[in-house]
This record gives C-alpha cells, structure tokens and sequence, in this order.
C-alpha cells in the first residue's frame, strides 16, 4: 500500500475513540473514520459532550475532528474504503453456554469480522485492537478467507495498554507499541505499514514486533501481571492490619528494590476496570482448555484475592460499627473504578455497595463523574450484566428506596454514621474533614479503601478511622472482623 492510507476503527468506545483520536492527530495526512453501530455514541463523538470523561481527549478531538477524523455508523462504506481497519469492538465475558463466566465473548468480533469480508472489495489489513484469546487470529483468517472472494486479508495483533484516566498520557508516550504478524512476507510487510503508523510519534525502539500469538497472549498476561501485583499487596494489607505494619511502608520498602519497581503497589478496596477480570478469567479458560489446571489455579486466585478484599472491606465496616449498619446512613464517596474516569465497569464501589445494601444500610452516594442514572443501573445489574447491554435488568425496588445519589461530598456525608472512600479521585484529599465531623452522628467512622486521608489528622478530628493494611486503632481490635 503505497497511497493515502485510509484507516477504519470498528467500536468507538474507550479504546476505539482516544486511540484513533491519537492516530489522526499526529498523522495529519491519514484519514481515520471511526465507526460504530451505536447511534447515540456516534452522536455523542460529533457533540461537545464525548460520550467518555477523559483527561486532554477533548483538546485532540477538537483539533482533527471534521479535518482527518470522522465518528459515523455508516459502518460498511467506511470498511469497504479502508486500506487497514481496526477492530476493536467489546470481548466480553460469556455469561451462557460453553465457558460461562471465563471465556471471551467473541460475538461482536465474529459479526465484524463477517461484515468485512462482505463488503470488502480491496486488500486490507485486519487489525485485532480488542483484547482477544490467544489464537482469534486465526479464527479471524478463517472467516476471512473462507468469505473473501479472493481478496488478500493480512491480519495483525496490535493490542492497547492504554489505561483509563490517563489515555492520552499514554498513548502520546506508550511504554511500548505491540505488533504481532504472520512470519510470511506479506505478514511482515503489513507489520510494516502499520509500524510505519505508529512511527509518526512512537521511538522506533518502542515499537516491537512479534509473531501473532505472542502478541496476543502478552495482553492477557500484561493485564495478569499488573493485577496480581494488586491481589499480591491486597494479600499483605491483611496481614499488616494484622501484625501492626502499615503496608504504605512495605510497598515503599520493597518497590525500592529496583526488581519489583514501586509501580503498581497501592493497597485498595480492591482493583476494578473492564480488563483485569475479564482477562484474566479469560486466561484462566484458556489454560483450562489446554489442560493446564495448575496454571489455571494460579491466577484464578488474583480474582479470588480480590473478590476477598472487598468482602473483607465491607466486613470490617459491619463489625466495627456494633455489626449492623441496618438504616443507618452511609456515605459512598466515590464511584468510578479509579479517578479521572466516569467508567464504572467492575468498580469495586458495586460489589461494596451491594454488600452494605444487603445489610440493610441506606447509602448516600457522590462521584464527580458518575451520574445517578449509572450508579442506579449497576446497583440493580447482575454480574456481567454491564456488557451486555441488551439484557439489562429491570431496576430492583430496593436499590431506587435505599440509595441516593447527592452532588457533593458534604450532602452526602451529612448526618451518616460513617464515610467509605472508595475512588482515590484528588478533591475527597482536601475535604474539610472537621466540617464533615461535625455534622455526622458519632461516633463518626471513615472507612479509606484508597489509602487517601491522613489517618492521624482524622483520628485528632475524633473520627474512627479504618484505612486499608494500617495499623488499626484500638476500637477496630476489640471488634475484630469476622471474614
Ligand atoms: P467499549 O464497550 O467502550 O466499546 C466497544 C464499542 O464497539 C461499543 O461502542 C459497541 O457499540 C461497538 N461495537 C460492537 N460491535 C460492533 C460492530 N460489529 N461494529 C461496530 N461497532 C461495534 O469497549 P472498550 O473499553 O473500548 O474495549 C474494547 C476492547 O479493547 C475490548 O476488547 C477491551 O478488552 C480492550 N481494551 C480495553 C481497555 C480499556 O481501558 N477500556 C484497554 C485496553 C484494551
Ligand atoms: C488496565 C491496564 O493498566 C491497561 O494497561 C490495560 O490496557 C487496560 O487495563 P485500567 O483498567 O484502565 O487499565 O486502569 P488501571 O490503572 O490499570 O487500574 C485498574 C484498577 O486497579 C483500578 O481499579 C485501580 O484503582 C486499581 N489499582 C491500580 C490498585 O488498586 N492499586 C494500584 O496500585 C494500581
């Protein structure tokens, strides 16, 4: 391909908007069309309202969009014109049939994949952005060729390591770009077009290029690694509030040794987002089907540590508070799954909320980016429900009766008993605590799951404070929770 590359982004969600935002901004002279067969994402894309919150993405789509950079749900005359088209559609987890509850949901990627053979009248190269079981390549190949019409389809693994809150930081400067092809000439000459891609910006020492399934299978196990580093600290904070350690120092202590790295090492509430479980139940079904159940039980049990520590958190809150939180109010102060996003996809605020609901409390809830509609929603959804969009759930009676949802986190502090800080967004640091005790019943608890107050000025204040892997004052030890 040597003319003007068109490129084509199926799915224009997390991933598919910020990434080809990115795309067409320092590849003035590429046209990228993103598509959807959302209406109302699309819409949103052309608004001044992006359907996502993220940090500097408003500036970038301002900057291309109307120039180089078009949002459409004319999805098959954009693919039909694409030199490469990237497919980077929802992999969610399968809730029925074969592998419910671990493997990759592949519909979407079969229907897109289908539709490109359709309506495909030129060569193109299929890149897989989503994350997808190690070896949909080649099921993707299958489909291709099986429908082409004797049109030549390269398809290549180019995997996204962006994380949500800070999409544009990472993909302007990525740790590194993956390339995954076939090892024929035509595999690596794709390679090549797609690296001259990412070139425009991307130090070409960072742009590593692999086979296909490497590519693919170091996704999966990126996600594995950096969630387990989260359940492996979770695991110690346990054992901190346990012994009098304070697991801040520990994670300062060993991410010192330059092998660990301090990265990634914040006890919490526990790690949340639409990747790391999915995935890693998805890894766990691939080991399964290649008879590997060892392996398959070892990272099966970072899901499992993480489920604990929010059990665990919501537990301690019960206990310490005489063991009933029944009618009492409790203020939720954060939502989203980390800051600086509006994405709630398995935040750990859902399971937390639910666990404090089932005992009757009655929750006050505040999140700068996350409005009552959502927060109602996936109170009221089943697990997994939140990517299937179809099957959505009725909304429960109990959760409309028991749940507000307040614009600041002085309403929603008002009168409770007790504060649980579940997202570590900056605003909730600088509260005015003494203003929050004063108008709370006593006695008053805050119940950190972020690691985000300053323990010692709450406790002056008089506040019972809790904070995840700290040294726990004496009220928390004459009423040990009970796992
Ligand atoms: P998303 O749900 O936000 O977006 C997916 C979009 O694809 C939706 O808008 C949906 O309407 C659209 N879609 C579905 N089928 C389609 C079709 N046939 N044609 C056109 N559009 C279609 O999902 P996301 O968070 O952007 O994730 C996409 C993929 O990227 C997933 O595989 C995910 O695992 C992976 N990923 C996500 C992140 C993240 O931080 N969210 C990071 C890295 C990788
Ligand atoms: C993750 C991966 O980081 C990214 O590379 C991949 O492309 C998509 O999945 P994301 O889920 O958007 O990104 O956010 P991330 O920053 O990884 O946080 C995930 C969860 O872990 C959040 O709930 C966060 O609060 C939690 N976390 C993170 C911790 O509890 N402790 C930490 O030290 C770091």
């Amino acid at each position: 391909i040597s003319k003007m590359v068109k490129i084509c982004c199926l799915g224009a969600g997390y991933v598919g908007g910020p990434t080809m935002a990115v795309i067409a901004l320092k590849c003035p002279e590429i046209e990228v069309a993103v598509v959807d067969i959302s209406v109302a994402r699309i819409n949103a894309w052309n608004s001044d309202a992006l359907p996502i919150y993220e940090p500097g993405l408003d500036e970038v789509v301002k900057q291309c969009r109307g120039k180089n950079l078009f949002f459409s749900t004319d999805v098959e005359k954009h693919v039909a014109e694409a030199d490469i088209v990237f497919v980077s559609v929802n992999t969610p987890t399968k809730t029925q049939g074969l592998g419910a509850g671990k493997a990759a949901d592949l519909t979407y990627w079969e229907s897109a994949a289908r539709m490109i053979a359709d309506v495909a009248k030129s060569s193109k190269i299929v890149v897989e952005k989503s994350t997808v079981p190690v070896k949909t390549a080649e099921a993707i190949e299958k489909i291709l060729t099986h429908n082409s019409k004797g049109i030549d389809f390269q398809i290549l693994s180019n995997p996204e390591f962006l994380a949500e809150g800070t999409a544009i930081q990472d993909l302007f400067n990525p740790d590194r770009v993956l390339i995954g092809g076939r090892e024929t000439p035509e595999g690596q000459k794709a390679i090549k077009v797609l690296r001259d891609v990412y070139a425009h910006w991307v130090p070409v020492d960072r742009i590593i290029c692999t086979n296909l399934w490497s590519a693919e299978l170091s996704k999966l196990a990126a996600n594995a690694f950096l969630a387990q580093r989260i359940s492996s600290v979770n695991a110690m904070s346990e054992l901190c509030e346990a012994t009098g350690a304070d697991v801040s120092q520990v994670s300062h202590a060993i991410g010192k040794d330059t092998r660990i790295g301090p990265k990634f090492l914040n006890a919490s509430v526990g790690f949340g987002g639409s990747c790391f479980q999915k995935d890693i139940l998805n890894l766990v079904y691939i080991c399964e089907c290649n008879g590997l159940p060892e392996v398959a039980n070892y990272w099966k049990q970072v899901v499992k540590v993480n489920d604990y520590q929010k059990t665990r958190f919501v537990n301690r809150i019960v206990s310490s508070m005489f063991n009933t939180v029944s009618g009492k109010k409790i203020a939720i102060l954060g939502f989203a799954f980390k800051k600086d996003t509006g994405d709630t996809r398995e935040t750990p605020a859902i399971d937390v909320c639910k666990g404090l609901l089932g005992d009757k409390a009655s929750l006050s809830i505040y999140d700068p980016q996350v409005n009552e509609e959502q927060i109602q929603r996936d109170l009221s959804m089943k697990k997994f429900d939140w990517d299937h969009p179809v099957e959505l759930q009725p909304m429960s009676p109990i959760s409309i009766k028991q749940v507000s949802v307040v614009c600041d986190a002085y309403a929603a502090t008002k009168d409770a008993h007790g504060v649980c800080i579940l997202t570590e967004w900056d605003e909730f640091k600088t509260l005015d605590y003494q203003r929050i005790y004063d108008n709370m019943q006593k006695p008053a608890y805050v119940f950190d799951g972020r690691n985000i107050v300053d323990v010692a000025k709450l406790r002056k204040i008089g506040f019972v404070v809790y904070s995840i892997g700290k040294p726990l004052d004496s009220w928390f030890k004459a009423m040990p929770a009970v796992a």
